[in-house]
């Protein structure tokens, strides 16, 4: 009690919103789009497909999945004034702070000419956003490595129009790989959404005062950045190439379980999953296998490994419940598909797109939604009487 106010002690979290579109089971380790078991969507589904599950709460029928494609494909373009802005930015700049920026300009190119109480621009607004990403993406990293800007390729699908603009270099045409398309489609369904995670709860905050949707998704990117959210999987490449070979792991699990050190185990633990993340366990057999496809053989896969493997059967994490996440293996593929270190939030936040896109619409669509308010806990003074300054 702080004398003028008292709170209950037990306070808890609330819900911040009612949402029908992921359901998670933390301690039992499910994870659902619309209800369709993420081991099943990423087994037999597409990362296009899940993007409109996500939006319209329904697989689509082969009509409304080619008609979702096309509108898609017909909205990767950019503004040609986007070149401009992003060759403001330093060469090395993190291309995390390059999609805040260029997402939240978004606004001045396609904002003005959308009504979004009308559901159809709300629509085109969110195609918009799932079209543009990659092609923004590839132009971060393309303006980091001082390439020339590749534009999107109509006649190419979602995730191989994206590695195209991303790798093809004017002395030849980019040889497109299947193994690693399939790869990257695989990443996206399974970082396609996750609940109220901080950035889907920060898109959701940021468009319940009514901002535009560019705004929003721009917020998403901005909190996704955090080492403790999505910054992960670029935290989890730099510590395992820090830890170098498997005979230094056991000092890692011990340097992460003196508080003191402030080191973390990054790509461990979770918010709500007490048990293994079930993108994690999908992430660690994939990794394997498309590695072997892919001729590639990184040490810091064995790293990996018995970094899990020494932590799992450490009472320190077992009693914790502390299991990989998501972002544990992500990394190690990104890096076999040539993705740098610095680009992998920048995956992640073109698979949210999906998620955060789908909760926007979502909530435009609750007739019931309010700005949102969270409260607090106050632990300051009580009321006290002013004291002018030759007295203090
Ligand atoms: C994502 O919310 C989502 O859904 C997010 C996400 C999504 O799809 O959107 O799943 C994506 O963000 C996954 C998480 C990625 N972050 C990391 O991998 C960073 C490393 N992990 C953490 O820092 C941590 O586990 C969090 C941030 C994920 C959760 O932090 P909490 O809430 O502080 O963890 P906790 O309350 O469960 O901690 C319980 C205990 C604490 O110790 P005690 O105070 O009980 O002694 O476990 C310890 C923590 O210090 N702990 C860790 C640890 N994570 C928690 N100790 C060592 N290494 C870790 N990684």
């Amino acid at each position: 009690e702080t004398g003028c106010f008292t709170y209950d002690p037990g306070f808890t979290a609330t819900a911040s919103c009612r949402s029908a579109i992921t359901y998670i089971d933390g301690d039992a380790g499910v994870l659902l789009y619309r209800g369709y078991p993420i081991e099943q969507l990423a087994k037999d589904s597409s990362f296009l497909e899940v993007a409109y599950l996500l939006m319209h709460g329904e697989l689509p029928d082969k009509q409304a999945f080619t008609g979702f494609e096309h509108d898609v494909t017909h909205h990767t373009m950019l503004h040609e004034a986007f070149k401009g802005f992003l060759g403001g930015f330093r060469h090395d700049a993190h291309p995390m702070s390059m999609l805040v920026g260029m997402l939240g300009s978004m606004a001045s190119f396609y904002h003005n000419d959308l009504d979004y109480d009308d559901p159809q621009q709300r629509r085109l607004a969110a195609i918009r956003l799932i079209a543009k990403l990659p092609t923004i993406a590839a132009a971060c990293h393309r303006h980091s490595v001082g390439w020339p800007l590749r534009y999107p390729r109509n006649n190419l699908e979602y995730v191989d129009r994206f590695l195209h603009m991303m790798f093809e270099v004017p002395s030849g045409p980019l040889e497109m790989n299947p193994v690693a398309a399939k790869a990257l489609d695989l990443l996206f369904i399974l970082h396609a959404d996750h609940e109220q995670n901080a950035s889907t709860s920060t898109v959701r905050l940021v468009g319940s005062t009514g901002a535009n949707p560019y705004a929003c998704i721009a917020a998403g990117v901005a909190a996704l950045w955090g080492p403790a959210h999505g910054g992960a999987n670029e935290a989890v490449l730099k510590m395992l190439a820090e830890i170098g070979n498997a005979k230094h792991v056991q000092s890692a699990v011990d340097k992460a379980k003196d508080k003191e050190s402030g080191f973390r185990l990054m790509g461990f633990g979770h918010r709500v999953y007490k048990n293994f993340d079930p993108r994690a366990k999908i992430i660690r057999e994939m990794c394997h296998q498309v590695l072997e496809e892919l001729g590639v053989d990184d040490p810091l896969l064995e790293v990996a490994m018995k970094l899990e493997e020494a932590a799992l059967k450490d009472d320190y994490f077992v009693q914790r419940k502390l299991y990989p996440n998501v972002d544990f293996y992500s990394g190690i593929i990104y890096k076999a598909l040539g993705i740098p270190t610095e680009m992998f939030t920048v995956m992640f936040a073109i698979a949210r797109t999906a998620g955060w896109v789908a909760h926007w619409l979502e909530q435009q669509e609750d007739p019931e939604f309010k700005i949102g308010r969270p409260r607090q806990i106050y632990t300051g003074h009580d009321v006290r009487d002013y004291v002018a300054v030759d007295k203090r």
